[in-house]
């Protein structure tokens, strides 16, 4: 495809408003299926097709036709997270619009413009020699997003369907514009509710304060107990299994290129960088775990005031896990510091939503290896190697049951926007993604000497 078309087919891509946590886009989310195995039919891809099951259509499709060459399994993910709030976005999320070198919409970045480039680098390859240099097959999901179980399910229950020498996962972030970057490791995740109750219905807080408790303030109370103002969580036995990173990743970390006032200043917009004050920043957002409050639900939030004590409040929580952190111990330990934290009068309990551990990767793999000089190669600066704070789950999926290494090729930017309103991908990137995937599957296909 020339770029004109296929900047077209981004942006009909895009336009798909794929947002896999809330059930009313059930129907968004199959038309970008559809649309999805029209991408992988499209590139030549065979055995293209919709595999149904528990959630959201899984897209496959493959071409297995140069035996004794090696296998990728690539991923990506079609669905995307809800756009709001929505009046900040400066276009409309699910217009596709470019400004400068960036295109906006959500899911630009995450991860619909990185499946593409997955999709558009066989495409090229497909449309050049009428053949692919190594093995492919492409596993799509719908819903990364909202923590689904479909994939696990499948990938489980059928490995061989699924064999490779390595997956190649396009759903990472560059450390900066110039730098490609291959990301060693992934921090898992618990998302769940925290649902506290106090009286059997609200109370008028005039006759009853001073009296009874308030849902609202021990979910505050609960929150609090569980992690102290220097960002420390104090939930026992929680950093226990906590690994450190190698003294490698460590001083490679160091060599990188940074400016943590601007990080501060221009990346996040904070007024100052908090967290635990001992422990250096990429420590702190790769390597140790977090305690995150995403939203609090309960009482009055409309306009005016309305004097009440609420019986009823539900907090979003989330805890990134690291190595070597079981998602179930931690799980029972959240719980029970719950509990600990629990003030007179009210119950809690804390509801799962989804979970999974977090993985790195081994960056002697001949597969990481050839991936990083293809990216060298293209952009032109050697790669580095950078773990990320984010959850992918399928990294630990692929491993644990089809035993197969992840390779994280990555061709987002710090300042994306991810998930969050103006949702960007850098054009150039999007081009330059495409030839460094090219060169990788001919770097692997090549005669070896
Ligand atoms: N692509 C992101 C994860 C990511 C972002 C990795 C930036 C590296 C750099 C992925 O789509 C994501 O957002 N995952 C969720 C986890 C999921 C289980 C809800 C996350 O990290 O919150
Ligand atoms: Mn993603
Ligand atoms: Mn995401």
């Amino acid at each position: 495809m020339d770029n004109a078309a296929l900047l077209e087919t981004l942006k009909d891509f895009l336009r798909i408003p794929s947002i896999s946590t809330l059930p009313e886009h059930q129907p968004d989310i199959r038309r970008c299926a559809e649309f999805t195995a029209g991408l992988l039919r499209g590139a030549g891809l065979e055995n293209v097709g919709l595999i149904e099951g528990q959630g959201n259509p899984l897209v496959y499709g493959d071409w297995l036709q140069v035996p004794g060459k090696p296998t990728l399994l690539f991923y990506g993910h079609y669905d995307v997270q809800p756009p709001d709030p929505l009046a900040e976005w400066l276009s409309p999320p699910f217009e596709p619009e470019v400004r400068g070198d960036n295109i906006y919409a959500r899911g630009a970045a995450d991860d619909k413009g990185l499946t593409l480039i997955l999709i558009e680098a066989v495409a090229q390859l497909m449309a050049r020699d009428g053949r692919l240099p190594v093995n492919v097959r492409f596993l799509i999901e719908g819903e990364e997003e909202s923590g689904g179980e479909h994939i696990e399910h499948f990938v489980a229950t059928h490995p061989e369907a699924l064999s490779a020498d390595a997956a190649v996962i396009c759903d990472t972030e560059m450390f900066a514009p110039e730098l490609p970057t291959i990301c060693t490791g992934l921090r898992g995740i618990l998302y769940g509710e925290l649902v506290v109750r106090t009286a059997r219905q609200d109370l008028h807080s005039g006759v009853y304060g001073g009296a009874v408790p308030n849902a609202l303030m021990a979910v505050a109370e609960i929150i609090t107990a569980l992690k102290d103002r220097d960002g420390r969580i104090r939930i026992p036995g929680f950093s226990d299994r906590v690994r450190r990173p190698t003294a490698e990743e460590l001083a490679a970390w160091q060599t990188l290129p940074f400016d943590e006032e601007k990080y501060r200043a221009e990346e996040a917009g904070v007024s100052e960088l908090t967290g635990e004050p001992e422990t250096p920043l990429f420590e702190r957002i790769w390597a140790r775990p977090t305690l995150e409050v995403h939203g609090i639900r309960g009482g009055f939030t409309g306009e005016g005031a309305k004097t009440v004590i609420p019986a009823l409040a539900v907090a979003k929580l989330s805890a990134r896990l690291v190595p070597d952190q079981q998602p179930e111990e931690a799980v029972d330990q959240i719980r029970a510091a719950i509990q600990a934290a629990c003030p007179r009068g009210a119950s809690a309990e804390f509801r799962l939503i989804h979970g999974a551990p977090a993985s790195v990767v081994d960056t002697s793999s001949p597969y990481i290896r050839a991936a990083a000089e293809a990216m060298t190669e293209v952009f032109g600066n050697p790669t580095v190697y950078v773990r990320s704070g984010g959850s992918i789950p399928i990294v630990g999926v692929f491993q644990k049951h089809l035993r197969t290494p992840s390779v994280m090729m990555g061709f987002g930017l710090p300042d994306d926007n991810l998930h969050a309103p103006n949702e960007k991908l850098f054009l150039p990137n999007f081009y330059r993604g495409i030839d460094a995937v090219r060169r990788y599957l001919e770097r692997l296909g090549a005669p070896t000497s």
